[in-house]
C-alpha cells in the first residue's frame, strides 16, 4: 500500500494497553508542537490520521467517540462498520465500495467540547467476534486449503479494504484483538509496522518471544505467497502499567525490564507508561488523557508523548 504509514498495535495478551497506546499515539500526533511536527514528521502540517478498530470489544471506537455516541451510531442508527466491509470482501472478490460510507470523519474527541480535525475512525461492531470463523469457513474454490501461501486471500481482506484510502492519510493505526487469529493477521498483513505493548510481569513478558517468532514466520509465509509484500517491522516493545518507586520502576518490574532489554536489546522502548488513574478517568469521558489536568493525567500524558517521540524516531 502506498501513502499512509500503517501501524498495528498488537499483543496476543489482553489488557496490556494495546487500545490505550493506539488511541494515544494517534491523538498524541495532534498534541505535538509545530516545531516538533517539523522535526518528527518533516512538515508543520497536522497529520491526517485514521484509526481502525479491528477488535470486537470496540474499545478504540468507544475511546474515540465516547460510549453513548458510539452506541447511538452503531447499535441505534446501525451505521456500517468494519465488520460489514470484511463481509463484503469475503463474499465478493472485488466489491465496489465507497469508503466514505464507512469512515466516521472528524468525530474523535479531544476533550468535552472539542474534536480533532483530520482524525477519522473506521469503527468496530461486536459481531466482529465472528470474523475469524467467517474467514475460516469461506474458502475460495480456486484455492486448496492448507498452506498460508495457498490461502493468502484469507489474510488480505483488511489490506484490500484500506488500499483505496491509504493516500488520504499520513498514519493509519490498527487496534488488534488479544489473539493471533485471522482478524489480527489481517491487520499484520496490511501493516508496515507493529508495536507491542506489554506489562512488566512474568506472564506478560513470557509471551513476547513466541510472538516475535510468529511475526518472523508470518513474514516468511507472506513473502513466499506474495514476493513483493513488504516485511512487517517490529517498531518496538513498550512497557505499560509500570509502578514506580522514587521515579523508577519498582524492583520486580525493573528486573523484568532488564531481562527484556537483555533479550530484545534496542527493541525495548526507553520510555514507559506508568499505571495511574489518569488514563481510565479520561477513557470514561471518551477523550485522551492529554485533556485532563490532574497530576497523574499530566504525568501519563508526558510519558505517552515521550513514547510517541521515540516511536516517530523509529519509523
Ligand atoms: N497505564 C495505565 N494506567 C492505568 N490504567 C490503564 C493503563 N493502561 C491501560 N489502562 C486501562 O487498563 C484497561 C486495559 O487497557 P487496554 O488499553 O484496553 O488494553 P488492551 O487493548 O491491550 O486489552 C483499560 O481499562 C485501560 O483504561
Ligand atoms: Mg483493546
Amino acid at each position: 500500500m502506498s501513502g499512509a504509514k500503517v501501524i498495528s498495535v498488537m499483543n496476543w495478551k489482553g489488557g496490556v494497553g494495546k487500545t490505550t497506546m493506539t488511541h494515544h499515539l494517534g491523538t498524541g500526533l495532534h498534541m505535538l508542537t509545530k516545531e516538533e511536527r517539523l522535526e518528527y514528521l518533516g512538515s508543520e502540517k497536522m497529520p491526517r490520521i485514521l484509526f481502525v478498530d479491528n477488535d470486537a470489544q470496540c474499545n478504540l471506537s468507544i475511546s474515540c467517540l465516547h460510549v453513548e455516541k458510539y452506541e447511538d451510531l452503531v447499535y441505534k442508527q446501525n451505521i456500517p462498520t468494519i465488520y460489514d466491509l470484511y463481509k463484503l470482501f469475503i463474499c465478493n472478490e472485488s466489491p465496489v465500495v465507497d469508503m466514505h460510507n464507512y469512515i466516521i470523519k472528524n468525530q474523535v474527541r479531544m476533550d468535552n467540547r472539542r474534536i480533532f480535525m483530520g482524525m477519522d475512525l473506521l469503527p468496530a461492531h461486536q459481531e466482529l467476534v465472528y470474523l475469524d470463523m467467517n474467514i475460516a469457513m469461506n474458502s475460495r474454490a480456486s484455492f486448496q486449503s492448507g498452506l498460508i501461501s495457498k490461502e493468502i486471500y484469507k489474510y488480505q481482506y483488511l489490506n484490500d479494504i484500506l488500499e483505496p484510502v491509504c493516500s488520504d492519510y499520513d498514519y493509519i493505526f490498527i487496534d488488534c484483538p488479544p489473539n493471533l487469529g485471522y482478524t489480527t493477521l489481517n491487520a499484520l498483513y496490511a501493516s508496515e509496522y507493529c508495536l507491542i505493548p506489554t506489562g512488566l510481569d512474568h506472564l506478560s513478558s513470557y509471551g513476547i518471544a513466541s510472538l516475535l517468532k510468529e511475526i518472523d514466520r508470518l513474514n516468511t509465509e507472506f513473502a513466499t505467497a506474495v514476493p513483493d509484500h513488504p516485511m512487517i517491522e517490529v517498531v518496538g516493545i513498550v512497557a505499560n502499567n509500570v509502578e514506580e518507586n522514587r521515579e523508577a520502576p519498582k524492583r520486580s518490574q525493573k528486573l523484568i525490564r532488564e531481562r527484556l532489554q537483555d533479550s530484545y536489546h534496542e527493541l525495548m522502548f526507553e520510555p514507559y507508561l506508568t499505571r495511574g488513574d489518569g488514563i481510565p478517568n479520561a477513557s470514561e469521558q471518551g477523550y485522551p488523557v492529554y485533556a485532563d489536568r490532574s497530576a497523574n493525567a499530566l504525568k501519563q500524558g508526558d510519558l505517552l508523548l515521550g513514547i510517541l517521540r521515540e516511536f516517530l524516531d523509529r519509523i
